[in-house]
């Protein structure tokens, strides 16, 4: 198995690290549990089968041991590495994250599960395997959410759909919704926003078009999973309050609407109990108050106790080791756990089961439509990409006998997504260059030469090691170019204009670092100045492009060059997107879902990020590395991105929400249905396009609400839309509706949602700092919207930050 460049080994290492400090060593009595586990080979004729008896009655015909084999799943299983796999017959699917146990006789099949949110993931890489199949690497969470387009989304997952059920693939791992509470977040790129609504809505509609096809989605982590520092040890201490409102509001809002067939626990613990082990968590709040209805996996190797796992509505054990399987049998048979509960958990795993592409013997091709869907790609990374600066038109480059110096490895090799199990088996990644080219413009062949022999000659001299040295040392891609100042100056001649290129990339296992990440390096502000000096000298413009997976500092950028195009990681299509906006064939409408801010230290969480470690009392593990007890304590509380920026007055280099279009809208005044709230009201605004071309606007709703017993951000948005492609001088009207919920906050000492009575103010405007037209209602009484249960309370008080504290 070799990795692929863009391929973080950091999972499959902690994976392994996680699994040697746990004991495999197992009676053999248990590895050898009477399960014929090939799908349909044995039935035997009076035995109930799965989909043609009801699920009591095969429930009521399994053993112990094969209601404890169906609940852990069947080991995680790579070529070469042996990781106590509770069933060795052959994986349905070579290469993927995991698979269940299959119970031949009562007609339960093996079920596949593969990573991830951003397209299919073979732990081998496709290239190196025996069938050498692609798939499709779509554009990263962070990039999709920028689209506002929940339409666009839905349709990106029918297509995602087609190819998990092409592949013989029963359950996506994906998406993936946590709040970006740091930019330092090492997965965030697989995250969507740090806003709970945009988080929600575009994860129910990548799960809507998904499922559409008939395949399971699997909505993670559930929660509070913001960091990577300590991932499998952190205990997230947070209120009830933050937790209602933002860490668990986008995975409610997204549950609510699309039911995934699966939802993955998180690694963390929150206020003190693991969150695969929390009956609060998964029975008391997804369960009863939400109304969930499929089952709960854990995170690869999360938690400790799998007894308390049952216990807790925790329904399947990933990947599945022997060990557990015999503390669940063993806690049946001494009565620590009712055999009632565990036959709970496997009925809600039957459940879903009946519906997968498995069950119904769906005859998968391998075969996708891959050109249909890299179209796909290419068309949502596109209308996500966000314009943060357009100085005199800049952009778009018309004309494509202009020539162009592009400058950055990056731009002649894309990052298409992160690193880690969000990385995907992709056959190509089309580099800006590439795009450039296609497209028709002459992209300077002697920088290209240069660049191009570098990235050769640095990938010879650090050829890929085996599995093991590169999951413990793993090559770092290649340092930034240097390109000398007399070339950029000699390039200012002979090219029209410059391209700027920034990369990063990031992914499961670690945070980002400040300096030389977050930050730019130096030699990256060395090249900055002197492209801007050089090329600004000779009145030509410079245009930066960044191809990231979450926040950068982007100051050392933002007063220099003339254009700033955020690509975030835009998928396998990535060239030719980036080039679609560069050419002005797509008028950009993307908007950033996540605040830029001046400097690191503005973002609220920077003082509890990654939290504190508990080093004495750490353990070692495989290759002498300790997993350290930590814990983070959020007591910046619900003040997450923009609701702390615009609360607290701290302007940021680009807020949320925004985003330039080529042309320009027109908003007409908010128009409300009514001046009193009477359990409904709606909000309309006409949108025209003021400009000179096509394009489309996202309008976004916020609502400012009376702080009289709680405290409150300034405002909250609760709607957005997308118009549709208005031509210079067309309109659009869109109307909102609001209902109680959007005018309530959580009261964490009455476990209640509370709206407040008093004057409320609706905003609506291109941007959350950027309000177009306001207007105002009153609610006559307070209202309380919902009655919730006490549940993931601290265990001691948190210092929290309040306006004006
Ligand atoms: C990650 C999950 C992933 C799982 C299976 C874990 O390490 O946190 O997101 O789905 O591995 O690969």
């Amino acid at each position: 198995m070799v990795l692929t460049k863009n391929q973080h080994p950091a999972s499959l290492l902690l994976l392994i690290q996680t699994i040697v400090m746990k004991s495999f060593c197992l009676p053999s009595s248990l590895l050898c549990i009477a399960l014929c586990f090939s799908f349909g080979s044995s039935a035997q004729n009076n035995l109930p089968q799965l989909g043609k008896a009801p699920i009591s009655a095969v429930i009521k015909a399994m053993t112990l041991e094969e209601k404890a084999g169906l609940v852990v799943g069947k080991g995680f299983s790579i070529p070469g590495i042996s990781m106590g796999e509770t069933d060795k017959s052959p994986d349905k699917i070579t290469g993927i994250s995991g698979h269940s146990v299959g119970i031949a006789r009562l007609g339960i099949p093996s079920l596949g599960f593969a990573d991830g949110p951003a397209g299919i993931h073979k732990f081998m890489n496709a290239k190196d395997s025996a069938d050498k199949l692609f798939t499709t690497a779509w554009p990263v969470g962070t990039l999709l959410a920028s689209s506002w387009d929940t339409a666009l989304v839905k349709k990106l997952g029918v297509a995602f759909g087609e190819e998990i059920k092409a592949f013989g693939i029963d359950f996506i791992l994906g998406p993936g919704v946590n709040i970006h509470r740091n930019p330092l977040g090492g997965r965030n790129f697989e995250y969507y926003s740090e806003d709970p609504l945009v988080s929600g809505k575009t994860a129910a509609a990548i799960i809507n078009g998904i499922q559409s096809e008939g395949v399971g989605a699997t909505i993670k982590h559930f929660a509070a999973n913001n960091q990577e520092t300590n991932r499998m040890s952190v205990n997230t201490i947070v209120s009830e309050r933050a937790l209602r409102e933002i860490y668990l509001r986008n995975f409610e809002i997204a549950i609510k609407s699309s039911q995934p067939w699966a939802v993955m626990s998180s690694y963390n613990l929150i206020n003190g109990t693991y969150t695969s082990e929390s009956h609060d968590l998964l029975t008391t709040i997804l369960r009863n108050e939400w109304g969930y209805k499929g089952f709960v996996m854990s995170d690869w190797f999360g938690g400790k106790d799998p007894v308390a796992q049952m216990k807790a509505g925790n329904n399947l054990v990933m990947p599945g080791t022997t060990a557990q399987v015999k503390a669940i049998v063993d806690a049946v048979k001494n009565g620590q756990l009712s055999e009632a509960v565990l036959d709970e958990n496997v009925a809600d795993i039957l459940n879903v089961m009946l519906q997968t592409p498995t069950s119904k013997r769906y005859q998968y091709s391998n075969h996708p439509d891959l050109k249909k869907h890299a179209e796909i790609s290419r068309e949502a990374a596109a209308e996500s990409m966000v314009l943060l600066k357009n100085d005199a038109g800049a952009l778009p480059v018309t004309g494509t006998a202009k020539t162009i110096a592009l400058f950055g490895n990056h731009g002649y090799d894309l990052i298409a997504g992160g690193t880690g199990s969000g990385d995907v088996s992709k056959a190509y990644a089309v580099s800006m260059a590439e795009g450039l080219t296609n497209a028709g413009y002459k992209v300077d062949k002697e920088l290209q030469q240069r660049y191009q022999s570098y990235l050769n000659e640095y990938e010879a001299k650090h050829p890929k090691k085996a599995l093991l040295q590169e999951l413990l040392n793993p090559t770092p891609l290649a340092p930034e170019y240097t390109v000398d100042k007399s070339s950029i100056e000699q390039k200012a001649v002979s090219s029209d204009i410059a391209i700027l290129y920034i990369g990063r990339n990031a992914g499961e296992g670690n945070d980002r670092k400040i300096a030389d990440d977050y930050e730019l390096t130096a030699q990256e502000k060395e090249m900055i100045t002197s492209i801007t000096d050089a090329f600004h000298a000779a009145h030509k413009p410079v245009i930066a492009v960044l191809n990231i997976g979450g926040v950068i500092d982007v100051m050392p950028l933002r007063d220099k060059a003339d254009a700033i195009l955020l690509a975030w990681q835009p998928g396998q299509e990535g060239g030719h997107a980036i080039t679609d906006i560069l050419s002005g064939r797509v008028n950009p409408s993307g908007k950033l879902a996540t605040t830029f801010p001046v400097s690191y230290n503005d973002e609220p969480s920077t003082k509890n990020f990654p939290g504190k470690e508990f080093p004495e009392k750490a353990t070692t593990g495989m290759f002498g590395m300790k997993s350290i007890p930590a814990e983070v304590t959020y007591e910046e509380g619900i003040y997450v991105g923009y609701r702390y920026f615009n609360t607290f007055n701290v302007k940021p280099a680009y807020e949320f929400g925004y985003g330039l279009s080529y042309t320009s809208f027109g908003y007409s005044p908010v128009k409300l249905s009514a001046a009193t709230f009477n359990n409904k009201l709606t909000a309309s605004v006409t949108i025209t396009n003021t400009g000179k071309v096509a394009g489309k606007e996202v309008a976004e709703l916020y609502l400012s609400a009376p702080a009289k017993t709680m405290d409150k951000p300034s405002e909250e948005l609760k709607a957005f839309a997308k118009t549709g492609l208005l031509q210079p001088g067309k309109s659009q009207t869109i109307t909102f509706t609001l209902t109680p919920s959007d005018l309530a906050s959580y009261k964490s000492d009455a476990s209640l949602w509370l709206a407040e009575a008093g004057n409320y103010t609706v905003k609506i405007g291109a941007s959350s700092l950027n309000i177009k037209g306001t207007a105002s209602f009153n609610l006559r009484k307070e209202l309380v919207v919902e009655k919730d249960h006490k549940a993931l309370s601290p265990q001691a008080g948190i210092n929290e930050l309040k306006p004006g504290k």
